[in-house]
């Protein structure tokens, strides 16, 4: 068992970007005998909690995995659900996300989104854009293989249209066409109920991120669980690659 306290956070070695995949929110209402849609409600609830305790230690910008490409294969109750909880959420929380400083953006195929998803978004983006103490980017209809094939299209247009060599395609140029090139990369993702897999998430921006995986469901991830994630990370040798003695 972790004997960490919160006191244990460097404060000068916060993660810039956490990356969270919540996942769940299905186990923890069923083993209460209640909806799966009430699983997905308290985890909107923890991550409105995550913002602002991440917030508070310094954390830049959190991304949360709200609904994959994939998810769209759920029973429609469900995909409805998520897509009005989803609505509902950026509506309802959107004085709060002022009153905090936290910036709104998304990541993903907006333009799949139904439209009054992507009005209320559009919103959001719009009242929040002057914030600054921590960005949420929802990824929602997000998939990390979509996000590099997106990428790709834009660059064989460019070449196309006479804009872009071929050969000046590199790491870096590409990097640059991403969803967000303007984010730092994920230093740090979380993935919550145990599962060992990345589940086509941030393909691309977790190369070099150091992950965590715990037993905690979504629901119940708290601020104690993200001080325990932050000085596990804090624990860590990131290498990039080279030789750290
Ligand atoms: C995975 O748990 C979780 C999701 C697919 C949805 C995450 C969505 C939210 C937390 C809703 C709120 C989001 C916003 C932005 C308001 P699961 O259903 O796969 O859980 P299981 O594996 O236990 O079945």
């Amino acid at each position: 068992m972790s004997t960490k306290k919160h006191t244990d956070i460097d404060p000068e070695r916060i993660p810039a970007h956490i990356a969270v995949i919540m996942d769940g929110n299905g186990r923890w209402a069923r083993r209460r005998g209640l909806p799966r849609l009430e699983g997905h409600r308290r985890g909107y609830k923890a991550l409105k909690n995550l913002v602002v305790n991440a917030a508070d230690i310094g954390v830049e910008v959190i991304t949360a995995y709200a609904f994959s490409s994939e998810n769209w294969n759920r029973p429609a109750e469900e995909v409805s659900g998520l897509m009005k909880l989803i609505r509902y959420a950026a509506k309802a929380e959107l004085n709060y996300m002022k009153k905090e400083g936290v910036r709104i953006v998304t990541s993903g195929r907006f333009y799949e989104l139904p439209q009054e998803l992507q009005d209320q978004f559009n919103e959001d983006y719009e009242e929040t854009k002057n914030n600054n103490r921590i960005v949420l980017n929802i990824a929602v209809n997000y998939g990390g293989r979509n996000e590099i094939v997106d990428a790709a299209r834009s660059a064989a247009r460019m070449v196309v249209e006479g804009k872009l060599s071929p050969d000046d395609i590199d790491d870096k140029m590409l990097s640059g066409l991403m969803y967000h090139p303007e984010l730092p990369e994920p230093d740090l993702l979380i993935r919550t109920a145990g599962e060992m897999r990345v589940s086509n998430f941030l393909l691309w921006e977790t190369a070099y991120s150091e992950l965590y995986v715990t037993e905690t469901l979504w629901p119940d991830f708290s601020k104690s669980d993200l001080y325990v994630a932050v000085a596990d990370y804090q624990g860590r040798t990131r290498k990039f690659g080279k030789v750290v003695e």
